[in-house]
């Protein structure tokens, strides 16, 4: 394989920038958004116990995986691929692909997140907030303006660059987002009947285990590591020099799990508080959130800093996806990051705003029996990441036989590298896309 050192390309000015972006990626709507619904639905606590399993060994491979691509290649995604053999260009290029199928309907909520935090500090009272959330959505023409506009503001910082844009921003959002969390968990443990909430999260009832909720968590984990769409491999090409990868992979799981659970005892307390259902689905956020923050004292003030939140993670998942698809262009067509920034802009922007619409006066168009948003969310998460990560973990294992002890000092762990690698990630994802596809 070609080990090609490009000096032009731009590197993370220190490891903590590169922890700390990968980390910005990692921890998104996934965790503050997803995870507490995907969680209510699939009984709480059991839940958990298998999340924090399966992403503490299985999901450690296949990020550690892309990072390891990224960082020998010293490419963008297609770039990587196609060192390895020019056959594997066209897998290459699926992955920012898939970046810009995610983008179009993850900055729809951005969008949304825009309007709850105006809607917070004007302190507009809402009569009922399952119809506002749904009237809301079917808008014409307000929610594309915000989906634009978050698009907006996650292109501006990509292209300021690596330096002036993605680490700058994540220096300052993340801590303020890991501020923000504490305070509002501190709020909601300390309401009346939040310990329900936390026997909810924290004591498993084993009746509740099934293949169909492992497979759920296994999805989750790979969605909110952000595994299989060149983000990370990417990033990981931006890596000047890491003597311990594995470290860095286990900060990056491990604060991404902090993240996690710690948005669901800032939700899950809240919920029991109010006794309202935690297995709401994806409203839990929307509807059931504000519904608690208007009964609560300074309620526009908290759910303001919650909209920040969910914002600030937002931000910091929206520019890592579009960062693989823009160092593609950047790097393919040889045209300057601006350039790169305003083409993704329009091609975003095409699939977005039907997407944006298909809540309202799109909503008759299907795609396989499913609305615009659905049918990208579906293709994404369901088959597109798994399947990236798939080819890249086939490639790694088989085709460039990368060894656990070329990358891990510790023989156990690279032993079992070796196996996962082969045979148990590959055969976890298969499982994934099958029963994706059901
Ligand atoms: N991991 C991000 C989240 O949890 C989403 C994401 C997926 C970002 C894939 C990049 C790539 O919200």
């Amino acid at each position: 394989m070609r080990n090609i050192l490009d000096n032009k390309r731009p590197t993370w000015t220190s490891k903590y920038a590169f922890i700390i972006t990968a980390i910005g990626s990692a921890v998104g709507l996934g965790n503050i958004w997803r995870f507490p619904y995907v969680m209510g639905q699939n009984g709480g606590a059991i839940f958990l116990a298998v999340y924090i399993l399966l992403i503490s060994t299985i999901c450690f491979i296949p990020l550690m995986n892309e990072l390891y691509i990224g960082k020998i290649t010293k490419k963008e995604c297609v770039g990587a691929y196609e060192s390895i053999n020019k056959n594997f260009k066209f897998l290459g290029a699926l992955n920012p692909v898939t970046g810009i199928l995610i983008a179009s309907f993850y900055f729809i909520v951005g969008g949304w997140i825009i309007n709850y935090i105006y809607k917070s500090i004007i302190a507009s009272p809402i009569a009922n907030y399952d119809d506002y959330f749904s009237t809301f959505i079917q808008m014409p023409v307000y929610p594309c303006i915000l989906t634009l506009g978050f698009l907006f503001i996650c292109i501006f910082l990509t292209a300021r660059g690596i330096k002036n844009g993605i680490e700058a921003a994540n220096k300052v959002l993340m801590p303020l987002l890991a501020v923000i969390l504490i305070f509002l968990v501190i709020i909601s443990v300390n309401l009346p009947n939040a310990s329900a909430g936390l026997a909810y999260m924290f004591e498993p009832d084993f009746s509740k285990l099934n293949s169909h909720m492992i497979l759920a968590a296994l999805g989750q984990a790979f969605f909110t590591l952000s595994i299989g769409m060149g983000a990370l491999l990417t990033y990981g090409s931006y890596i000047k020099e890491d003597k311990n990868l594995v470290k860095s992979v286990y900060t990056i799981i491990l604060s991404d799990t902090a993240f996690a659970i710690l948005a669901g005892i800032m939700i899950f307390p809240a919920v029991f508080s109010f006794n309202m259902e935690p297995n709401s689905g994806a409203g839990l956020v929307f509807v059931t959130l504000p519904k608690i923050f208007s009964q609560i004292p300074c309620g526009n003030v908290i759910s303001c800093a919650f909209f920040v939140l969910l914002f600030c993670a937002a931000v910091t998942s929206g520019i890592s996806i579009l960062e693989g698809p823009c160092a593609t262009m950047i790097e393919r067509f040889k045209i300057s990051r601006i350039k790169a920034c305003a083409i993704l802009f329009g091609i975003i922007t095409v699939i977005a705003i039907p997407a944006t619409l298909s809540f309202g006066v799109l909503d008759g168009i299907k795609i396989f029996d499913k609305t615009i948003f659905d049918f990208l969310d579906f293709i994404t998460s369901n088959l597109m990441l798994p399947l990236n990560a798939l080819f890249l973990c086939l490639i790694s294992g088989w085709y460039l036989k990368i060894k656990g002890n070329h990358i891990i000092k510790n023989k156990i762990l690279a032993k079992s590298f070796d196996i996962g690698l082969r045979y148990v990630v590959p055969a976890a994802l298969i499982c994934l896309v099958v029963m994706g596809l059901r």
